[in-house]
């Protein structure tokens, strides 16, 4: 399906957000392990939160939806089954890397797969530190799904994480559940804390010293109530739209505010976005608020500061979206230490900058990063969004300030984190939903 884009003279209105991607993710596999039902307010709509949902009903745990509920019946620690076939992971790096912890702990064999992309990702990250528990783990070459994995009670490990992932950091948590003892990980540098908070939310012991975060065995994890903020990554497509059509302003009610995420916040408004929290609540450890942003000259006559080390881990899912803000500054912006975007659901380093060229911005490419020229006056393109939804949306943004038609193509490809996510913009910029 190709999307077109034309420019826009405002971006304005109320966007209510999908449910958190990664909170979802985590909500939900832990229901299913809690001894009990639990119910989970606006869990996330996108098809990645489904996958992994599909992938617990073939492990023999009952998943329904009602009213905009979603009921999960958890069957205990030991009490998901063996599944009947292979499961699938679609496009979601998270289930598959999650879910590999929880698989490393069942006393069955399981094959987990994913679609062309997901069959390209790296998946040493998770094979090592899964084998040093003890559970057997087999991959194609290189480490690349499908994984089998046959598991049972582990060892428990001290892991220094090789890359900095939540991904992986929460995959040997979740194996950690089933050691013979505390298993803890050690973070090069801090990344989505969700899994850690769930857990706590639920009953298990999760302690922090430094950068070593260790999690006791065998908990009784309890059913909860729960409720997912919404997507603060979602939310940058609509802030970055914001900060680079004149005359914007928007309001993006109970947004997701942890404090590992909203680094986003933090650098837009250095970089000068008029952008406020309004009422911000925590609920079961998970910060969430309304965002308004308006359009303001400043930014765009300034240079972005750089994204480098920590920065780069934290705003990780941003920085496509980010890159076309970048574009539109004066000064431009520099990415490095981002390595990690080369094996994202595409390579978006080169996606970015091959895309960016084709709309006439001034981009370098390095090997862990790019660098771009300010102030391009953006012209429309055809864009080859090589089905990857982050870049998807961040282009249909550059769209929104480019003269002329921008043509976004496999443009459904959004649907892995946010269904709907061309109808809301549609809206918000009174342009024909074509
Ligand atoms: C995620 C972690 C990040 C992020 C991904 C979601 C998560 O991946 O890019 O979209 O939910 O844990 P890595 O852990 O590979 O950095």
């Amino acid at each position: 399906m190709i999307r077109v884009i034309r420019r826009a003279q405002s971006v304005s209105g109320v966007v209510q957000l999908p449910g958190d991607k990664s909170i979802s993710h985590r909500y939900a596999m832990l229901a299913a392990l809690a001894d009990g039902s639990s119910e989970i307010r606006h869990f996330a709509s996108s098809l990645d939160c489904r996958s992994t949902l599909s992938c617990l009903r073939a492990l023999g745990v009952e998943v329904s939806e009602s009213r905009g509920i979603l009921t999960i019946v958890g069957r205990g620690l030991r009490g998901l089954r063996a599944p009947r076939g292979i499961l699938h992971a679609g496009n979601s790096g998270t289930t598959m890397r999650l879910l590999s912890g929880i698989l490393a702990g069942q006393p069955f064999e399981t094959r987990i797969t994913g679609d062309d992309s997901l069959r390209t990702r790296p998946m040493r990250r998770v094979i090592e530190p899964l084998r040093l528990m003890g559970a057997t783990v087999e991959s194609q070459d290189q480490g690349l799904p499908p994984l089998t994995i046959r598991g049972g009670d582990l060892s428990a490990i001290r892991y220094p994480l090789p890359v900095a992932s939540a991904q992986v950091k929460s995959c040997v948590l979740l194996a950690g559940l089933y050691g013979d003892g505390p298993t803890a990980v050690a973070e090069p540098l801090p990344t989505r804390d969700h899994t850690e908070i769930a857990l706590r939310r639920l009953g298990a012991t999760v302690r922090q010293d430094g950068p070593w975060i260790e999690v006791d065995p065998w908990p009784d994890l309890a059913p909860s109530r729960l409720d997912v903020p919404g997507d603060i990554s979602s939310a940058a497509f609509f802030l970055v739209a914001a900060a680079i059509v004149p005359g914007s302003q928007m309001l993006m009610p109970c947004v997701g505010l942890n404090a590992r995420r909203r680094e986003l916040l933090n650098y837009l408004e250095e970089a000068g976005l008029d952008v406020t929290v309004e009422g911000e609540f925590v609920v079961a450890g998970e910060s969430r608020g309304d965002l308004r942003v308006s359009f303001g000259e400043r930014l765009l006559t300034g240079q972005l500061p750089k994204i480098e080390g920590a920065r780069t881990a934290a705003l990780i899912d941003e920085i496509p979206v980010l890159s076309v803000l970048g574009s539109q500054t004066a000064g431009g912006l520099e990415v490095s230490d981002a390595r990690e975007l080369r094996v994202k659901e595409t390579d978006r380093i080169a996606a970015l900058v091959c895309n960016l060229r084709a709309m006439g911005a001034e981009v370098e490419e390095r090997p862990d990063g790019l660098v771009l020229g300010g102030g391009a006056r953006l012209k429309g393109a055809d864009i080859d969004t090589r089905g990857d939804h982050r870049i998807a949306m961040a282009f249909a943004v550059a769209g929104l300030a480019a003269e002329g038609e921008t043509r976004i193509h496999d443009a459904g490809c959004a649907d892995v984190s946010y269904p709907g996510f061309f109808d809301t913009l549609a809206e918000v910029t009174g342009q024909p939903n074509d």
